[in-house]
């Protein structure tokens, strides 16, 4: 059974950190109210047994009204109401929205965009991350709040901004364009290294002076792709500067309280949590259902797993996620009921510590109005706000659950520089995107009630060692330490399984040496002669039965096919590679890896991997998992463990297990029967205890 990956920064657990059990609640913003109101939130908190809220996190305009004219009145009475009524404070720094009086002040410090078009006030996030101006006047208000509430009793988190990068991740400004200089000649030393690692031969783009160094924009035809990866490096560490900057402010003057900022894992491309998770004392993540897919709790399953690989295993917690419907998508979709509880534990299942909602109390003007809350329009009397108080209920049932963590046997590697580095243009096929097909294996071993890990591709042999399986959907973007951690695990005794179009670049985009595929080659015992993408909606069949898509490769085997070297499992029956292997295995060591030269529909996946979960021995959490009911187990320390049901079906489920149902305070002795759309959480008897 693996154990949990050693982590990068000793952070604390959301338990041990903030000193509550399962965190419960919602971005608090008073200032959208009359003081008549907070009495009254505070009575419904109370209510609903809220424990944590988000505050402040747009509140500049009211703490700072006009440069340096800083006004707390407010803010102290609400944390004071706050305290006094037994709810902590996840305290905001309100970097995420400037005021109007900070546009007017500092212009250059607006956002341009990859036309060079300076964009205007009246929105959030409208300024450069790169703005010395901008740094300046947020390292102003996070130290005047950090001086003022740092020590208070109710401040037992802070968060700084709000989803960082989520509208102005790139900026076109001079500014930044001589940011991204600097960032450069840290990275590449001279002109003559950025020239090497861009490839500015092809083209005529060798540059003879750093003057002449832009951010790729807009240009008339396709950009340079170094230069466009070196580009989204450069933008991710620039924020990630921003958050440094007032994370050290707080920890000054906030010692011993943990400080995050939400990031949008899995679902936001342009900042690379991976490298952020070391960065941030509690990892803490928004999720949002894309309200047009009917299995969208699988996307949910997928962003929780990742959010615990970024965390390193440890719990973490959801900042965000919603009530009911959402206010920006094409058709936001209200949640049924029953959906809010199964979204919120199915969080919880996968290792967060909490569920916190955006936001309290549903606005009555501005954008977000018709976002739901916790608190609806319509008040007490609605459906939301007794499925908020049911989940009230129902947390405080289950917090011993936290600190608790999960481990799967099997683990994806995701890499936000693959996600940007398959996804660029001039790739063989638009069709062959990153996240999708990483969220589509992912879901396919779901359906099996199956827990997959989704791990930093960075990941140690050490901890591979600890999974049975390692999946490996597309990764094009290939270093030498994921190649060493790798071929450390298979000739260990790991599983590996492959996808196409994997291991043909280094971090430039520049081709590893030798036939294709490359740095991946010897591993897998396999050349590919050549890559033939299929037309738009095409499929092809194999002779074992499976359907692909988008994807053909010719390949071959590097070893005579049958003997002690690769094997091929299925060969292509038609398409553009007819005849050739589709399937192949090889033994390497103790281990195993397979290749597999074509993408799957669905149902063809979900064979495939079944295929090789079975063959690492890696089956169901529970008996009765799996088909929509999802199982997971959370384990402590101690060796106690909880069994997490979620019944995503319209029919009963009947899963095997032993224990105390938390929710309902029965026993189960060996079968548990969860209704159509319910959930159960089970303390599980220890075998001891059933001895
Ligand atoms: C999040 C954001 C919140 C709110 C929410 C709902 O992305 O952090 O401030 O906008 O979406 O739309």
């Amino acid at each position: 059974m693996p154990h949990l990956p050693p982590s990068a920064t000793p952070a604390p657990t959301p338990d041990a950190a903030t000193g509550l059990r399962l965190a419960f609640g919602g971005d608090y913003n008073p200032d959208q109210w009359d003081r008549d109101v907070w009495r009254e939130d505070v009575r419904l908190m109370q209510r609903a047994g809220v424990n944590l809220v988000s505050l402040g996190i747009f509140s500049w305009s009211w703490i700072e009204p006009d440069q340096d004219r800083f006004d707390f009145s407010g803010l102290d009475e609400v944390i004071a109401l706050l305290h006094e009524g037994g709810v902590a404070v996840d305290l905001a720094t309100p970097s995420a929205s400037p005021p109007p009086w900070f546009s007017e002040e500092y212009p250059e410090a607006q956002f341009t965009d990859h036309l060079g078009r300076r964009l205007g006030h009246g929105s959030r996030q409208g300024f450069c991350p790169s703005s010395p101006d901008y740094r300046r006047r947020t390292a102003v208000v996070a130290e005047r709040l950090a001086r003022r509430y740092g020590e208070h009793p109710a401040v037992v988190m802070w968060h700084v901004g709000n989803e960082i990068g989520g509208y102005n991740a790139h900026c076109h400004c001079p500014t930044s364009a001589e940011a991204f200089r600097r960032w450069l000649r840290e990275r590449h030393g001279d002109l003559d290294g950025l020239n090497r690692a861009w490839g500015t031969a092809f083209w005529s783009q060798r540059y003879s002076d750093w003057s002449q160094v832009r951010i790729p924009g807009a240009t008339p035809g396709r950009l340079n792709p170094a230069q466009q990866l070196d580009h989204y490096r450069f933008a991710s560490d620039e924020l990630l500067d921003c958050y440094r900057t007032e994370r050290d402010i707080l920890r000054r003057h906030a010692p011993g309280r943990p400080v995050t900022t939400n990031f949008m894992a899995g679902t936001f491309k342009w900042v690379d949590y991976c490298a952020w998770g070391p960065e941030v004392d509690l990892v803490t993540n928004d999720h949002y259902l894309v309200a047009a897919d009917p299995e969208a709790h699988t996307g949910l399953a997928f962003t929780a797993d990742l959010s615990r690989g970024i965390a390193g295993g440890r719990p973490w917690l959801l900042m965000e996620h919603s009530t009911s419907a959402v206010q920006w998508q094409p058709r936001n979709t209200a949640k049924r009921p029953g959906e809010m509880l199964r979204n919120s534990l199915a969080h919880i299942a996968r290792g967060s510590d909490g569920a916190c909602f955006f936001q309290w109390r549903q606005s009555d003007s501005g954008v977000e109005k018709w976002h739901s809350a916790m608190v609806p329009h319509g008040g007490e009397s609605t459906r939301i706000w007794q499925e908020v108080v049911r989940l009230g209920a129902v947390l405080r049932r289950i917090g011993e659950v936290s600190g608790s963590t999960v481990a799967g046997e099997v683990a994806l590697l995701w890499d936000y520089e693959n996600w940007w580095a398959l996804e660029l243009g001039g790739r063989p096929s638009v069709d062959l995107g990153y996240a999708a097909e990483a969220e589509a294996w992912h879901r396919e071993v779901w359906r099996q009630g199956v827990v997959c890990d989704v791990l930093p591709a960075d990941v140690s042999a050490d901890v591979l060692s600890r999974y049975r399986l390692i999946l490996l959907p597309s990764h094009y973007l290939t270093t030498p330490g994921t190649v060493g951690a790798l071929t450390a695990y298979v000739h260990g005794g790991g599983h590996l399984l492959v996808g196409p179009f994997s291991g043909l670049v280094d971090r430039d985009d520049r081709l590893h040496p030798g036939p294709y595929p490359g740095a991946l080659r010897d591993l897998l015992g396999l050349t590919v002669d050549e890559f033939l993408p299929l037309r738009e909606g095409a499929t092809l069949t194999l002779d074992n039965g499976l359907t692909g898509r988008v994807w053909a490769e010719a390949v071959l085997p590097a070893d005579p096919v049958g003997a002690a070297g690769t094997v091929v499992d299925a060969r292509f029956s038609d398409g553009p590679a007819a005849g050739g292997p589709a399937l192949l295995r090889r033994r390497a060591g103790a281990g195993l890896v397979r290749y597999a030269a074509t993408r799957f529909e669905d149902s063809s996946l979900r064979a495939l991997l079944a295929g090789a979960l079975d063959e690492a021995g890696v089956g169901s959490t529970a008996p009765g998992a799996g088909d929509g009911v999802e199982a997971v187990r959370r384990t402590a320390e101690d060796g106690r463990s909880w069994l997490f049901v979620l019944n995503h079906t319209d029919d009963a489920a009947e899963v095997a297990c032993r224990g105390v149902e938390l929710l309902s305070n029965t026993t189960v002795t060996g079968r548990l029967t969860v209704a159509a759309g319910e959930v159960a959480v089970v303390r599980e008897s220890r075998t001891s205890d059933v001895g």
